[in-house]
């Protein structure tokens, strides 16, 4: 099996090579993203996977089915960057819907603390031999009240340390998982009650249309002042304008951002020796109180591994037995898992 793999970093190449090995599927890595323009470079291949910020819309399906390319196996769980409505029928489409929401969860816990505890300026500071404590005055998390829009896998997982920091919790979803609040520790309330009684909010719902810029301007005016906005989740769901505002107006206190709406361009690339095109990026990551990463929450060893082996299986499952448990189907208006495992002959 010959599969034609996107946006190849030097990091997924050792996980991708032993479990290609194992299962018989030889990778040709392509550092290029997926889009109109590369997926030429699809002839002859059996399947082709794809990340977060490859571009799988119209012209790209209609190229890769007319190369007799069926298979797209995602490497991540959101698929926001594929236009599954158009690819029904053509493309099937596979994803990796959970391999280590530790890694994210985490992820944005360690964003929060270096945050409000100032690490980033001490590790410059005592870099310098700079051994001042002005100006890193922190606060505690204990007592605090954290909001969570969308308690799914990683949500979860990151209220379950939020518990350890004896945090309060609220929580906000389109599908409210009950169990949740059995112990009482914490309370789904509508958006407005969450923004007004956040002191920190973290993303961790899809985006969709429902969710796309669910902070925006008005959003951020219902908040707290001084609010800390952790997103790790798709940039899209912050309309970082508002953002920006929020930041400048001393109204947002701080952000945390390992996504941003106009990364696919900017994001897992060096662009240290370039000119920053992006005014808004460029003045957000110059603000004291902002922390951005590049879309690596997902960057543990366990999670690369994890991401190898179910994408590897995945194409094995689908192009030997035409069937996949991870196949995503666009079907009545929205896109779910697919049950039986087979979305369309
Ligand atoms: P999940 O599917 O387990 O949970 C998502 C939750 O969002 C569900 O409980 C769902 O009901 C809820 N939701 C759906 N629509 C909503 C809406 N309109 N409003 C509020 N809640 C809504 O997904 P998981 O694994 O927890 O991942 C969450 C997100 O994290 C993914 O969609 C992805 O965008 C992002 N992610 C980011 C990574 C990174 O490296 N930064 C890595 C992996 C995921």
């Amino acid at each position: 099996m010959k599969v034609a793999f996107f946006d190849a970093k030097p990091y997924d190449k050792p996980s991708f090579e032993k479990y290609g090995e194992a299962y018989g599927v030889r990778f040709k890595f392509f550092e290029a993203k997926l889009n109109a323009d590369t997926a030429e470079l699809c002839r002859g291949f059996d399947a082709v996977c794809a990340f977060v910020n490859d571009t799988v819309d119209a012209p790209v399906i209609d190229k890769l089915h007319a190369l007799g390319v069926r298979v797209l196996a995602l490497r991540c769980a959101g698929f926001n960057n594929v236009d599954m409505k158009y690819a029904y029928g053509k493309l099937h489409v596979l994803r990796v819907p959970a391999y280590s929401p530790y890694a994210v969860a985490e992820h944005a816990i360690a964003l929060l603390l270096t945050s409000i505890r100032r690490i980033h300026k001490a590790y410059i500071r005592s870099k310098e031999f700079n051994f001042s404590l002005t100006g890193l005055t922190g606060f505690d998390l204990h007592g605090k009240t954290i909001g969570v829009i969308g308690t799914g896998k990683i949500g979860r997982v990151l209220i379950d340390i939020c518990r350890g920091f004896g945090m309060k919790i609220l929580a906000y979803d389109k599908f409210p998982v009950r169990e949740l609040q059995r112990d009482g520790t914490v309370r789904y309330v509508d958006t407005d009650e969450l923004f007004a009684q956040s002191d920190i909010i973290s993303l961790h719902c899809p985006l969709t249309e429902d969710t796309y810029h669910m902070i925006d301007a008005a959003a951020l005016e219902k908040c707290k002042k001084g609010v800390i906005l952790i997103n790790t989740s798709r940039g899209a769901l912050v309309d970082a304008e508002a953002l920006l505002n929020g930041i400048k107006s001393r109204h947002v206190g701080a952000a945390c951002l390992d996504v941003y709406e106009e990364e696919s361009d900017l994001f897992f690339e060096d662009n240290s020796g370039h000119i920053m095109e992006d005014d808004t990026l460029a003045r957000l990551i110059s603000m004291p109180n902002v922390i951005v990463t590049s879309h690596q929450a997902f960057l543990t060893e366990e999670a690369l591994e994890n991401i190898a082996e179910t994408t590897v299986t995945n194409i094995v499952g689908f192009l030997k037995n035409d069937q996949c448990p991870n196949e995503l189907c666009y079907r009545f208006d929205d896109v779910a898992d697919c049950k039986d495992g087979k979305c369309f002959s």
